[in-house]
């Protein structure tokens, strides 16, 4: 396979949802060009228009108009997030501060999603919630009734940018103080950075904990979103794995808590170029350039993990090609993903011929060199999907993935993406 030219990456996802939320959280129409297109794009629109914000439609080269009034509105329906967890998480944070009842839902995956990582604090900070269990609810559906909130002091059990975003968001609309601290690496800070655009302190401390205080106001924006580093990641691979030429992929974010991936696969031997162009939304973008070549086996750390949580998956099917064993320590929070992506990567890549396996909340994948030949389970797991049809691409491959389409719930025109760059 040989890949050439250059591409650009959709929209953020992470950024996407943010802005989509703080523009419904203003008063007053906000603008956001290159927004992500994806289905999980559109499950943060719709649950927003139901809460009394007007969304202008979620369409490829469109920009997003949105009007928002200030504050949320009590729903009438449902609020369906479908197959995404940050719509869920991040909304769960707004609605605490709203003094009216909601009930959100998803699709199956998301239903099986633990939900008291953020349910816990939360409750802490005031909000109530009524659902089947034990309270406050870990799973959806659930029903969420805000009001005035406290000031929140929290350690969180994993370190996750959702259950982060979650709880600044709290404390933007109810007005409060608070202070987190993340166990191990950091997770994602896109709402840190706009959150600080708008005005509101977000001091980070030596010791890992973060004070944030509620010093500014949400005001309606003009603003382009950059290109999506997690699913840029996919053509890099597919660059990796070609046997010759080159591809740049132009406008992508290079946030540093989300280039993990970038430097371990310097460490395997890749032929990687990281151009910065300037500045988007606030985030560092610029240009990646790749050439094929040979790749050799390394160890991800368990404090490297939240760094490049979306990309192990492509990393994994990167470590199937490799000279050597390459291990990811401590990735236990694949299990909750939208599918269990530790499983599945096991299950998929030995379905392939590869050799992979689990050993505590470790994935251990061995080299080779034959051919991947097999059919993959998805379970609707957009990036498994993208991954293997990545390790498809090789040659003498014969890898046959059950739900392609799957790709459409972060990369929009995957398909036609990767036979631009690789012409197959
Ligand atoms: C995201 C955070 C990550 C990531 C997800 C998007 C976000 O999840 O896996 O795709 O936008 O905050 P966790 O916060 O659960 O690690």
């Amino acid at each position: 396979m040989q890949v050439q030219g250059h591409i650009s990456a959709p929209g953020d996802k992470s950024i996407t949802h943010r802005l989509l939320l703080l523009a419904g959280l203003a008063r007053g129409r906000s603008r956001i060009r290159g927004a992500l297109t994806s289905l999980d794009a559109r499950s943060s629109a719709g649950v927003l228009r139901r809460l009394g914000v007007t969304v202008t439609p979620i369409r490829p080269g469109r920009e997003v108009l949105v009007l928002g009034s200030g504050r949320l509105r009590r729903p009438r329906e449902i609020l369906h997030c479908g197959n995404s967890g940050t719509t869920a998480r991040l909304l769960l944070g707004a609605l605490a501060g709203h003094d009216f009842r909601a009930t959100l839902t998803g699709d199956k995956s998301l239903r099986g999603r633990p939900m008291r990582r953020v349910t816990e604090p939360l409750t802490m900070m005031g909000a109530r919630f009524d659902g089947r269990g034990p309270m406050p609810p870990d799973r959806l559906p659930f029903a969420i009734r805000g009001g005035a909130l406290h000031p929140l002091t929290w350690e969180l059990p994993v370190s996750s940018a959702q259950v982060k975003g979650c709880l600044l968001l709290a404390g933007t609309v109810g007005g409060v103080g608070v202070s987190l601290r993340e166990p191990a690496g950091r997770s994602r800070d896109h709402t840190e950075r706009l959150l600080r655009a708008f005005g509101y302190r977000i001091v980070e401390e030596p010791d890992g904990w973060m004070r944030f205080a509620p010093t500014g106001a949400i005001e309606p924006f003009d603003i382009e979103v950059p290109g999506d580093i997690s699913s840029a990641a996919f053509l890099v691979g597919a660059a990796i794995l070609a046997t010759e030429g080159s591809l740049r992929v132009t406008g992508v974010g290079l946030n540093p808590t989300r280039t993990g991936f970038l430097r371990v696969l310097e460490r395997m031997g890749a032929r990687i170029s990281v151009v910065p162009t300037g500045e988007c939304s606030g985030e560092p973008v610029g240009e990646i350039g790749i050439r094929p070549g040979p790749l050799g086996g390394v160890t991800v750390t368990a404090g490297e993990i939240s760094g490049l949580i979306d990309e192990i998956p492509l990393l994994a099917i990167l470590g199937a090609r490799a000279l050597g064993q390459t291990r990811f320590e401590e990735a236990g929070e694949l299990r909750v993903k939208e599918s269990d992506r530790l499983k599945l990567l096991a299950d998929n890549l030995a379905a392939v011929g590869a050799r992979a396996s689990i050993e505590g909340n470790s994935l251990v994948v061995r080299g080779g060199h034959s051919p991947p030949v097999g059919r993959v389970r998805t379970e609707g797991d957009h990036r498994i999907a993208m991954a293997f049809a990545v390790l498809g691409l090789v040659e003498g491959a014969r890898v046959e993935v059950d739900d392609p389409e799957c790709a459409e719930v972060s990369f929009p025109g995957f398909a036609k993406a990767l036979r631009k760059v690789t012409g197959r």
